[in-house]
C-alpha cells in the first residue's frame, strides 16, 4: 500500500482467486487476510466481500507542509495560546513529594473535582479514571467493549482524528448525519439498525460543525438509544467550560457507557489529560489495562490540573475565553452571512462552511492568504463538501477579509462552472 499499488476502498479478489494468483493455499491466504483485518488494513462485510480500508493505518495521513510565507493558518483546531492559563504559578504550588509505584492511579483531589463536574452535568460519576486525553480514553473504552470488524456510529461530518482512530482499530464507521443540534435521531436509529454496536457522540462544540445537543434533541436521542440497550455509548465533551452552553447528556440508564472530559481545549492540549467516567465494568477494564501499560497518568500532571481547576483567576480566564471564542465565531458567521454564505458554528472553536467544490475553495483561499482545513477528512458519505475555519485566534480584520475572499472565490467558481 505504501507503494500505491492498493488504494483505499479497492475490492480484493476472493480467497480462492488470491490463492491461485500468489501460489499459496487458500487456508494460508485466509489466515493472512484475517491478520490484515485484525490490524484494520482491510474490511470484510458479508455481502460486499473484502476491500482495502478507507484510510489504512500505515503512517500519518495528514503530513505537515511548510506554510507559504504570508499565509495565515486557520486550519488546526487549536485554542488561542493567549487564552490558556499560565501553568508556572500553579506548577510551583503543586506538592512535589516523590511519588512511587503502588500509589492509587488517580489523585483523590482530582477524582473529587471530576465527580463534582460530572454530577453537575447530570452524568453518573461513581466510577472514574484518568487517561492521556480524550482519544486515549475513547480508544481504551472501545478496546474494552468492541472487537475489530464491529461498527461504530459516528457523526458525519465528524472529528477526523476519531475516524482515523476507529479505522486504525479495525472498526467500521457508520456515519450519522448531523444538524446544528447534533446527530439526527432517525439517522442514528438507521445506524443502530444496521448493526452499530457502539456510538461516539459529541454533546457540544461538535467538530467540525460546532453543533450542540439541546434538551429536546438529547431526549430524542436517548429514546432511540433506549431501543438498543446493549450498544456502547461514548460521550466526548472536549470543550468543557469553554462551551458556553449547558451539556445535555444522552447518557442515562445505560448498561455500557463512558463520558470523557478532556482538559485540552480549556487548559492546554499539552497537558494530555482527560477524566473518564463510565459503567463499573468498562472503567474496571480500562483501569486494568492501563495498569499493565503506562500504569497511570503522571501525578504531576494530575496535581497541576487540580491546581489550575481550583484557581479563581483561572475560572475567570476560562469565562473570558468562552466569551472571546463566542464573539470571534459570531463575527465570522456574521461576515459570511453579509456575503450570503451559509455556515455553521453554534458552539466551539470552528466554523464549518459548505462549498460546492472543496479543493477549489481550499486552493483559492490558500492563494489569497488563508490556510483552511479541507472538509474531506471530516466527512464520510452523508455530508456535503465544506471547509473548516478555526476561529480561535481570528482577529476582526481577518474575519472580514476571509469572508470577503471566500465570497470572491465562490463567485468565481460559480461563474467558471456555468461558462
Ligand atoms: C471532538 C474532539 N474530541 C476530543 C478532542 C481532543 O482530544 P484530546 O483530549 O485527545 O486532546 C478534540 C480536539 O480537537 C475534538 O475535536
Amino acid at each position: 500500500m505504501l507503494s500505491g499499488r492498493f488504494t483505499p476502498g479497492q475490492p480484493l479478489p476472493s480467497v480462492r482467486s488470491l490463492a491461485a494468483q500468489v501460489g499459496l493455499s487458500p487456508a494460508t491466504v485466509a489466515a493472512g487476510l484475517a491478520e490484515l483485518r485484525r490490524r484494520g488494513v482491510i474490511i470484510t462485510e458479508r455481502r460486499r466481500g473484502s476491500r482495502i480500508g478507507e484510510a489504512p493505518p500505515i503512517g500519518p495521513r495528514r503530513g505537515t507542509l511548510p506554510l507559504p510565507a504570508g499565509v495565515r493558518d486557520v486550519s488546526r483546531g487549536n485554542p488561542d495560546p493567549a487564552l490558556l492559563p499560565d501553568i508556572e504559578p500553579a506548577l510551583a504550588r503543586c506538592a512535589h513529594a516523590a511519588r512511587l509505584y503502588g500509589e492509587p492511579a488517580v489523585l483523590p483531589a482530582l477524582s473529587a473535582l471530576a465527580r463534582e463536574q460530572l454530577v453537575a452535568d447530570g452524568v453518573d460519576a461513581e466510577h472514574v479514571c484518568v487517561l492521556s486525553g480524550a482519544l486515549d480514553a475513547i480508544e481504551r473504552v472501545l478496546h474494552a467493549n468492541l472487537r475489530p470488524g464491529d461498527a461504530v456510529a459516528v457523526e458525519d461530518p465528524g472529528y477526523a482524528a476519531l475516524y482515523d482512530l476507529l479505522r486504525a482499530n479495525g472498526l467500521r464507521l457508520e456515519g450519522v448525519a448531523v444538524d446544528d443540534c447534533g446527530m439526527l435521531p432517525e439517522a442514528l436509529a438507521r445506524a443502530l439498525d444496521r448493526g452499530a454496536s457502539g456510538v461516539v457522540i459529541t454533546p457540544r462544540g461538535q467538530n467540525p460543525t460546532g453543533a450542540a445537543i439541546d434538551a429536546g434533541r438529547a431526549r430524542e436521542l436517548r429514546a432511540v438509544l433506549a431501543g438498543h440497550p446493549r450498544a456502547l455509548v461514548v460521550e466526548d465533551d472536549h470543550l468543557g467550560p469553554l462551551a458556553g452552553v449547558a451539556l445535555e447528556s444522552v447518557l442515562r440508564d445505560r448498561e455500557r457507557w463512558a463520558a470523557t472530559r478532556s482538559v485540552s481545549k480549556a487548559l492546554g492540549p499539552d497537558l494530555r489529560l482527560a477524566v473518564l467516567a463510565g459503567d463499573e465494568q468498562t472503567i474496571a477494564r480500562v483501569q486494568g489495562r492501563q495498569a499493565c501499560g503506562p500504569g497511570w497518568v503522571s501525578h504531576i500532571l494530575q496535581s497541576l490540573v487540580v491546581e489550575l481547576s481550583s484557581d479563581r483567576a483561572v475560572h475567570a480566564l476560562l469565562a473570558r475565553a468562552a466569551a472571546v471564542y463566542a464573539a470571534r465565531r459570531g463575527l465570522l458567521l456574521e461576515q459570511l452571512a453579509r456575503h450570503g454564505i451559509d455556515a455553521h458554528g453554534v458552539c466551539g472553536l470552528n466554523v464549518w462552511i459548505p462549498v460546492a467544490e472543496e479543493a477549489v475553495a481550499f486552493a483559492a483561499l490558500l492563494q489569497r492568504g488563508f490556510l483552511v482545513a479541507a472538509g474531506a477528512p471530516y466527512r464520510l458519505t452523508s455530508s456535503q463538501p465544506a471547509i473548516r475555519v478555526t476561529i480561535a485566534t481570528l482577529t476582526d480584520d481577518e474575519s472580514e477579509r476571509l469572508a470577503c475572499e471566500l465570497a470572491r472565490v465562490l463567485a468565481t467558481s460559480a461563474t467558471s462552472r456555468s461558462g
